[in-house]
């Protein structure tokens, strides 16, 4: 691999992945701290790539204990790996939310249209107990938000027999880096 094509290489498989069900890149862990500094991660799906701004959007449940953190602590961390690439990605990204607006309309109108559309739009909070007698009823308004990350640095980890190899891409730094 070189180097200087790393970056490029690694946001093109972002891109395939968000396209791509199998892709094991498209269901990263994201990884958030809550307000005693404890670490929360959860698997999501990758939902949008944009190379060029390097942002990076997940969808979730406004209501969903991950907003809370991400909107108080708006630094992640999110862990993709991939068993087909032999590569394990350690993204660290500045974390912004959207819960209304048109990104988050145009976001809806293409989650409506899929079996997803019942993950927005029950009437419990993601993480409510239930009670013997939940009610099952869909209410009428969605709770989707957007998570963009906006990635500032890159920990890239290749499994190899004929040799590890790591690397660090953030502002200014293109580096290998002893596996
Ligand atoms: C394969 C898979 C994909 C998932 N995708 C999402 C997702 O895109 N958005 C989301 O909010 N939760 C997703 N979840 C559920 C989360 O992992 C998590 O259980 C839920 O969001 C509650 O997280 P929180 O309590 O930390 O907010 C997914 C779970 C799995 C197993």
């Amino acid at each position: 691999m070189d180097l200087i094509h790393l970056p490029h290489t690694i946001w093109k498989q972002l891109a395939l992945a968000k396209d791509d069900r199998q892709h094991p890149w498209r269901t990263p862990v994201l990884a958030s701290i809550d307000s005693r500094g404890l670490p929360h991660a959860r698997t999501v799906v990758l939902r949008n790539v944009d190379s060029d701004s390097q942002v990076l959007q997940f969808f979730t449940d406004s209501r969903s204990p991950k907003v809370t953190q991400l909107s108080t602590s708006p630094q992640a961390q999110i862990v993709f790996w991939s068993n087909a690439l032999n590569w394990q990605l350690r993204v660290t990204a500045q974390i912004t939310i959207e819960t209304t607006g048109a990104a988050v309309d145009a976001a809806w109108r293409q989650v409506e249209q899929s079996p997803a559309r019942q993950d927005y739009l029950s009437p419990l909070s993601p993480g409510d107990a239930l009670a013997a007698e939940a009610p099952k009823e869909l209410g009428h308004s969605h709770h989707l938000a957007i998570i963009s990350a906006k990635v500032t640095h890159i920990d890239w980890l290749s499994l190899s027999p004929e040799g590890h190899q790591r690397a660090e891409i953030s502002a200014g730094i293109l580096r290998w880096l002893t596996p």
